[in-house]
């Protein structure tokens, strides 16, 4: 068994023992479920999920009121105005890769700061103003697995991504990946399986040219509500391969 297959076999193993295990113990802290063994692996890609779409993973509706911090000259139609994503983005830096698309808004700033900071303290500013979610949608264990996602789960979009959105990787090492671990799922060419973002075109292709940093977060943590495994335990040079070879998938499609 090569070093991945082990590794996504560890990772539907603690996936299925885990999903039963963490979200009941609703009452712990992130810090006590470390304690009991449960992966830190595990745990981020929850608190990466969360970041994407806290409604699906929380099994709650987005509230039907626009979200006051959002702004109002910006559409939101697909996104939302509720998602942490929303307004921090697919790489956490702020409007990058965010539906706004060019928008400019005070409200969409970065969280790269975050990373290292004491998870506590990240999750106290989460439950802070200027936002405003109660606490039933944002109880304290909520905060602070998202804590502990930005302080040591955030990827580094400038060191995986040039500055055109083109990942470093090399295409050729990343097509054994995709085959090995995506193309079951995702087919060969990438299209199957994909009903993705509002906007979106169902192809990991155009979505690796188009949104890389929403692919890369997706690919890292996993899609709420969904079967895909996450694959954090990639390393940043096969995850850099198997981005690039998505980038070749599906050209005709811009
Ligand atoms: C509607 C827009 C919006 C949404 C949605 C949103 N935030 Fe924020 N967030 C902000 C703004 C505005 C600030 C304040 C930035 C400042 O004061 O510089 C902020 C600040 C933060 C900070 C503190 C940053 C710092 O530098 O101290 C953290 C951490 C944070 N948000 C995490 C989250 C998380 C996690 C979610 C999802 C649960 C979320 N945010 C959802 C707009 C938003
Ligand atoms: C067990 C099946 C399965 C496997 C294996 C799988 N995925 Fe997925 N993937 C899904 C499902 C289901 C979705 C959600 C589709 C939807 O609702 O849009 C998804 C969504 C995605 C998305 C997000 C699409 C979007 O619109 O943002 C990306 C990117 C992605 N997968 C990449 C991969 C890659 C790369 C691999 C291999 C490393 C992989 N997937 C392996 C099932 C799978």
């Amino acid at each position: 068994m090569g070093p991945l297959r082990s590794a996504s076999l560890y990772c539907v193993l603690s996936i299925a023992v885990l999903v039963s295990a963490v979200l009941p113990v609703r009452a712990q802290t992130v810090d006590q479920q470390l304690e009991e063994n449960v992966g830190e692996v595990f745990v981020l890609s929850i608190g990466g999920k969360l970041y994407d779409n806290l409604f699906t993973m929380l099994g709650k509706e987005e509230p039907a009121k626009a979200n006051p911090n959002y702004p109002a000259d910006v559409s939101a139609k697909s996104l939302g105005t509720w998602r942490c994503v929303a307004c921090h983005g697919w790489d956490y830096s702020g409007a990058a890769g965010e539906r706004g698309g060019v928008a400019k808004s005070p409200s969409f700033t970065s969280l790269r700061a975050m990373e290292g900071m004491d998870p506590k303290d990240i999750s106290n500013k989460i439950r802070a103003a200027p936002h405003v979610y109660d606490a039933e949608l944002m109880p304290e264990y909520v905060a602070d697995i998202l804590g502990l996602f930005l302080s040591v789960g955030q990827y580094n979009a400038s060191a995986l991504l040039d500055e055109n959105g083109a990942s470093r990787g090399t295409a050729s090492a990343g097509q054994p990946i995709f085959e090995g671990a995506c193309s079951n799922c995702h087919q060969l060419d990438g299209r199957a399986y994909l009903r993705g973002e509002l906007g979106d075109k169902s192809s990991l292709g155009w979505l690796a040219r188009n949104r890389p940093q929403q692919v890369l977060h997706k690919v890292l943590n996993g899609f709420p509500g969904t079967d895909m495994l996450a694959m954090r335990f990639l390393p940043d040079q096969q995850l850099m391969d198997l981005v690039a070879y998505m980038q070749t998938l599906d050209a005709k499609e811009k």
